[in-house]
Parts: structure tokens; C-alpha cells; sequence
């Protein structure tokens, strides 16, 4: 029979790369643990109309990304593209708003979906770590939000990366500044891609963040938002600047960056790294401060960021560096003999109940096939068990490492064993 493959643009994560997502993972718990970010969980699917409105009926991920089920019925699903619509819908449905703690600082690791065209560093099915401060339009938390994610690169190894900073202003700033992008761009509408053709009538500012060189270059001198900040925007801006200079973050401002999402208001920013390749950008977020609103609360003002575990992972592997991670065993225990088999299923057992991580063989190997097995899996010591240890009661316990043998023994065995390793600990 034909054999069924994973679905395009996912990934099988295997024993021996797992082990370098439960390391991010861990960072990513310690990290938001010193930045006091808490831990939230929502569903993977939503209602469709929740992304709509919140993500922005003329992005592309809305147009043509979602994977829905049911799409033409009203109570529609669809698998969540990003987090934060979900986050602001549960922080308004459970009313966290009235929590006494303010603002609400949230972070979330989990499946995003997203029908995209596979390719490097961008899947089908991706991981986010995320967060998000609601309740607070302080600019110093603008900073904070930028450190989280530049301080976790920045704690694995990644330095030289960029952070992309933009404001990308209020409803009312871009009002202003919207005529007189319309005319420009217009002016040179035919020249333009078909796509970007499409987005002057729906979303002008996204011309602006066209990967097609051609584009870029019709479109350089394009009117910059930031003329047409007010003057509250512009102070908003000036103080993230500072603060980000106050904690040494390097930034570039690009009057540019727009981002694919249409909750961004004042502050965007996006973190890169050029030897990336085809995918560049590592992390993306900003400031929504009409989501909360738009979404069924009341006025209240949000920022966040999101990055991938995927994009992480690569480029790790691109600069070459590799993760601390070592999967090894406490013990492994070898049988020579059927009779020694129950002591050593015993012994087994009041190991791990012990805390200790031991393994045995149960494929009836001859002795030399299970030595070279703990060796394998990177044993720190043997047991061997055979019939002259079996009837005095005692294991011959090997090191691994420097090949030392010494007998102990059955009922000294876990605290021996746990001391031996504790030293190595120590040393
Ligand atoms: P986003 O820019 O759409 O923003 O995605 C954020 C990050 O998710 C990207 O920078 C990238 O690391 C990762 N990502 C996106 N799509 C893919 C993909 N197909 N494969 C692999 N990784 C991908 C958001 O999602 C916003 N919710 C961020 C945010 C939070 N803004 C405010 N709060």
C-alpha cells in the first residue's frame, strides 16, 4: 500500500531535535519569568469572524491563508494564523481588564497555522512564543516588549541582529498622511506590481512594505508617515527611541516597516538577521491600541511581539551555534543471565523511582551487544548483574568514563549511585 507523507509545509519533531525545542522552551519560561510575563493558553481554533476583525479583513493572511472549516456558515472556524486576536478576545471575555494587577502581561508558546507557500523557515504549521502587555500605553513598556524578544536572541547566542523600529501612527495620523500616499502611488500605479495595484484601493500602506524590487525602487520617495505623526505620536516614538538607548538595543528606524497585520498602531518593529536567507525576518510586533475596542472592550491599549521556534532554529543553525543540550542516561543495567533478569527489572525500577534516568535491554542481546548499547546512549555507568553478583546480593558497577569497576551492594546501590553522580555534579 502506498505509504501516507506528512502534510506540506509541517514537520515530524524527532528525539534528538526535540530536545532543542524543550531547551528554547525552558528559556523562553525563565525568560518570561524575570520580565514577569504570565502564562496563557487559548484554543487553537476560534470563530473566523474573531481573525477578521481582528487580524483585518484585506490582509493577506485573511484573504488567503486561514484554514476554515466551514467557511460560508456564520459560526465558521478557523485554526488560529497568530495569537494575539485570541489573547485580546480572551482577555475581554474574562474580563482581565478587572484583574489587580495592571497591566496584564501574557505570554503564550503554541501551533500557529497559516496556508503560505512552503518554503525556508516558513511553514504550514509553525510554533510562536508570544507576548503581550495589555492595559498600558506607557512608552517604557513599548522598550520592555523589544527587550523580551532582543534579550532572548541575545541569551542564545544571536547577536548582530537588527531591530527595525517604525511608528506607524493613529487612525488619525494616518488619515492625514493616507491623500497624499493615494496620489503619489497613484501616479504610478501602472509601473506597480499586481499586486500592489490591488492594495492602493484597500490598503495603501502596504505598498510600501512590497518585497519587489522594482516596487521599492518606484516607490522610495514616497510620502513617510512619520511626517504626518501628531505631535503626541511623535513624543510617543521619541521616548521608545530613548528607552530603547537607554538599554543599549540597537535600532534602525525604517519609515518602511508597515507589517501584514492591521491592529498595529504608533509603535511597530520587526528583528532580522540577513544571513537568513529567503526569510529574514525573525520577529515581528507592535502596538494595538484599538484591538481591545474593536474586538468588544473598552478602549484600552496593548503592544506585543511573536517569533518563531522554527525561524529560531534555523538561524542558530546558520550562525552555528549550538545549543547546550546533552541526552544522556544515569545507568544502564546489563543482564548475562535469565535468572538475573528479575533482579534487575527490581533494580530498575528503585532507580528511576529515585530520580534516576536508567535504561536496560529487552532484546535478549549477548553482553557485548548491550555494553556497546550503553555506550550509545551515552551511559555514565553500567550495572552488570550476573550469577556470582546475583546469589551475594551485589551489582558490579562500571564508570563509563574512566572505566573504573567496584562492586555495592543491591540495597547500597541507589545512594552509592546517586553520590557518585552527585560528585560528578560538583566537579
Ligand atoms: P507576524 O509578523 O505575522 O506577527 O508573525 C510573527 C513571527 O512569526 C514572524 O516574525 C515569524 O518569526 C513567525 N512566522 C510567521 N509566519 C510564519 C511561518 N509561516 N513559518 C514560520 N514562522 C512564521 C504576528 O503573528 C503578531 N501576532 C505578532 C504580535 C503580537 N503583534 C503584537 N503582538
Amino acid at each position: 500500500m502506498a505509504k501516507i507523507q506528512i502534510p506540506r509545509g509541517t514537520q515530524d519533531i524527532l528525539p534528538g531535535t526535540v530536545e532543542l525545542w524543550q531547551y528554547v522552551e525552558e528559556k523562553i519560561r525563565d525568560l518570561c519569568r524575570r520580565y514577569h510575563y504570565q502564562e496563557i493558553r487559548t484554543p487553537i481554533f476560534e470563530h473566523t469572524e474573531l481573525f477578521r476583525r481582528g487580524v483585518g479583513e484585506t490582509t493577506d493572511i485573511v484573504e488567503k491563508e486561514m484554514y476554515s472549516v466551514d467557511s460560508r456558515s456564520e459560526d465558521a472556524l478557523t485554526l488560529r494564523p497568530e495569537g494575539t486576536a485570541g489573547v485580546v478576545r480572551a482577555y475581554v471575555e474574562k474580563k482581565l481588564y478587572g484583574a489587580p494587577n495592571q497591566p496584564v502581561k501574557l505570554y503564550y508558546i503554541g501551533p500557529m497555522f497559516r496556508h503560505e507557500r512552503p518554503q525556508a523557515g516558513r511553514f504550514r504549521q509553525f510554533t510562536q512564543f508570544g507576548v503581550e502587555a495589555i492595559g498600558a500605553g506607557d512608552p517604557a513598556i513599548d522598550a520592555e516588549v523589544i527587550a523580551v524578544a532582543y534579550r532572548f536572541y541575545e541569551e542564545l547566542g544571536l547577536s548582530g541582529l537588527t531591530v527595525e523600529l517604525n511608528s506607524v501612527g493613529t487612525l488619525a495620523d494616518r488619515a492625514r498622511h493616507r491623500g497624499q500616499l493615494l496620489a503619489y502611488l497613484n501616479e504610478r500605479r501602472d509601473q506597480l506590481c499586481a499586486d500592489c495595484q490591488s492594495r492602493i484601493d484597500r490598503n495603501p500602506l502596504r505598498v510600501l512594505d512590497c518585497k519587489v524590487e522594482k516596487d521599492q525602487q518606484l516607490t522610495k520617495d514616497a510620502p513617510s508617515l512619520l511626517d504626518y505623526l501628531s505631535e503626541e505620536s511623535a513624543a510617543h516614538f521619541a521616548q521608545v527611541k530613548e528607552y530603547l538607548e537607554l538599554l543599549g538595543i540597537p535600532y534602525r528606524v525604517n519609515p518602511r516597516l508597515v507589517r501584514g497585520l492591521d491592529y498595529y498602531t504608533l509603535t511597530a518593529f520587526e528583528i532580522k538577521m540577513q544571513e537568513i536567507g529567503a526569510v529574514e525576518t525573525l520577529c515581528g510586533g507592535g502596538r494595538y491600541n484599538g484591538l481591545v475596542a474593536e474586538l468588544g472592550g473598552d478602549d484600552v491599549p496593548g503592544i506585543g511581539f511573536a517569533l518563531s521556534i522554527e525561524r529560531l532554529l534555523l538561524a542558530l543553525e546558520k550562525k552555528g551555534i549550538q545549543l547546550p543540550v546533552a541526552t544522556s542516561l544515569d545507568c544502564y543495567l546489563v543482564t548475562q543471565t535469565e535468572q538475573a533478569k528479575g533482579a534487575v527489572v527490581r533494580l530498575l525500577d528503585r532507580l528511576r523511582q529515585a530520580g534516576l534516568s536508567a535504561e536496560m535491554d529487552y532484546l535478549g542481546r549477548k553482553l557485548k551487544a548491550q555494553l556497546k548499547a550503553a555506550d550509545r546512549l551515552a551511559a555514565r555507568y553500567t550495572l552488570i548483574v550476573g550469577e556470582a553478583e546475583l546469589e551475594k546480593g551485589t551489582v558490579v558497577l562500571k564508570d563509563m568514563a574512566s572505566g573504573e569497576q567496584q562492586e555495592v551492594a543491591q540495597d547500597e546501590l541507589v545512594t552509592t549511585l546517586l553520590g557518585k553522580l552527585r560528585d560528578k555534579e560538583s566537579n
